[in-house]
């Protein structure tokens, strides 16, 4: 399809659009249509209705009874780094706990490779993201820890997606161990003076073994000040104050939130912070999952996120932790998806995305399936038919016709 033509894509046997309002400043809903049609013209949805009354466009495709989605918005992934680490994954599997000194061994190894094999192993995670139906994706720097490994990491994210995110407060490095606010100085100053022009966001690993209360806030506000909106990794490997950070410095979303209090529970509603979680690192470290139906009662707004990095959570895949959220999470198959796109969309402060609404960046997956439900009900199974990326087809293939 060239830019100027427009595409119906009609035989819908399910739409999910999710299109209510997606500026209300609540949790929004998932929301879909049956034997529906969309229209996409110029990138964006122009038109969705009931394919009966679809108007005409330049070219034809027929979802036979097939489910559409919004593209999924992968809204956490360390996708910068080097070498692998399955023995590691092997060892927690027979028993070792997770520990979050494992980093540094993917540190050693990224910091030892070249641009061109760190932009090679890029390319193929998002080739895996993009074929998986995930047509936004966050990227985090985090395993380089020095001024130029971090802004070499952070320069290669910014060349496949705008959600680029700066984590030189992942872990203390090795030169750092003995003077770990030496460390925090640099994040704050050389380091951030170097990394932020390629970024949007500033994270930090807030967690026992990483950063602390007063040290994440610092880092935070030093982001802030250096025009970057600030994300938090928060309350993964046990209770902590992640959370609370996180709502205190007005981040967009505390990631993990697998050990939280009450009163965590409520300051991610009255912030409000987007609770974004990852069961793929739960499996990845035989953790206890999140409980997500706790949030989602108490009023939170839930995201899904991959976190894809060689240690804790090595899946690109949202299928799979769609899939994992409904059965460990007590999330239904609506919230799982919402929490997918829409939910994405809102942790990373996206309107055009995560719903099919007319005007929303024509994103969107045709599944080899006829409802949303089948990327739970059919664990592991690869049913991404086709992928649209602002318009164009950009993984799968369908049959389209012209008009
Ligand atoms: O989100 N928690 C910190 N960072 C990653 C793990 C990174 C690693 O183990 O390499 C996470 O789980
Ligand atoms: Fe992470």
């Amino acid at each position: 399809m060239s830019d100027g033509e427009s595409t119906l894509i009609t035989g819908i046997g399910e739409l999910v659009t999710n299109d209510g309002a997606p500026d209300d400043g609540k949790p929004g809903a998932f929301a879909a249509m049956n034997d529906a049609a969309l229209v996409i013209a110029e990138g964006k949805v122009a038109w969705t209705g009931p394919a009966a009354r679809a108007p005409a466009a330049d070219m034809v495709v027929d979802a036979a009874g097939r489910a559409v989605l919004p593209g999924f918005a992968d809204s956490h992934a360390h996708l910068v780094f080097a070498g692998e680490r399955s023995e590691e994954f092997a060892a927690r599997m027979a028993g070792r706990p997770y520990r979050a000194g494992g980093i540094l061994v993917t540190v050693e190894a990224t910091r030892a490779a070249s641009d061109a094999a760190l932009r090679a192993n890029l390319l193929r995670l998002v080739t895996e993201m993009l074929r998986q139906g995930t047509t936004t994706f966050e990227c985090k720097s985090g395993y380089g820890l020095t001024v130029p490994d971090e802004a070499r990491g952070l320069k290669l994210a910014a060349e496949v997606t705008p959600e680029v995110t700066y984590l030189g407060a992942h872990v203390v490095p090795p030169e750092f161990a003995a003077d770990p606010a030496g460390y925090v100085d640099l994040v704050c100053g050389p380091m951030l003076d170097a990394c932020a022009p390629a970024a949007r966001w500033v994270d930090v690993f807030c967690e026992d073994g990483a950063f602390g209360a007063d040290e994440a806030a610092a880092i935070l506000a030093a982001g802030r000040a250096a025009g970057l909106a600030a994300r938090v990794h928060a309350n993964q490997l046990g209770p902590g104050p992640g959370v609370r950070v996180a709502a205190e410095a007005g981040a967009a979303s505390a990631d993990h939130c697998t050990f939280l209090t009450d009163d965590d529970v409520d300051a991610l509603v009255s912030a409000p912070v987007v609770a974004t979680l990852l069961p793929g690192a739960e499996f990845g470290t035989r953790q206890p999952f999140p409980d997500a139906r706790r949030l989602i009662d108490a009023g939170a707004t839930v995201a899904l996120a991959t976190d894809c990095n060689p240690g804790s959570s090595f899946t690109s895949s949202m299928p799979f932790c769609i899939a994992l959220a409904v059965r460990e999470m007590r999330m239904t198959t609506e919230e799982a998806v919402w929490s997918a796109t829409a939910g994405g969309a809102r942790a990373l402060r996206r309107t055009d995305i995560g719903h099919l609404g007319p005007g929303a960046r024509a994103d969107l997956i045709l599944l080899d399936a006829p409802s949303h439900a089948y990327l739970a009900y059919r664990p592991g199974v690869p049913q991404v038919a086709a992928v649209w990326q602002a318009g164009r087809l950009v993984a799968g293939t369908t049959v389209s016709n012209a008009a």
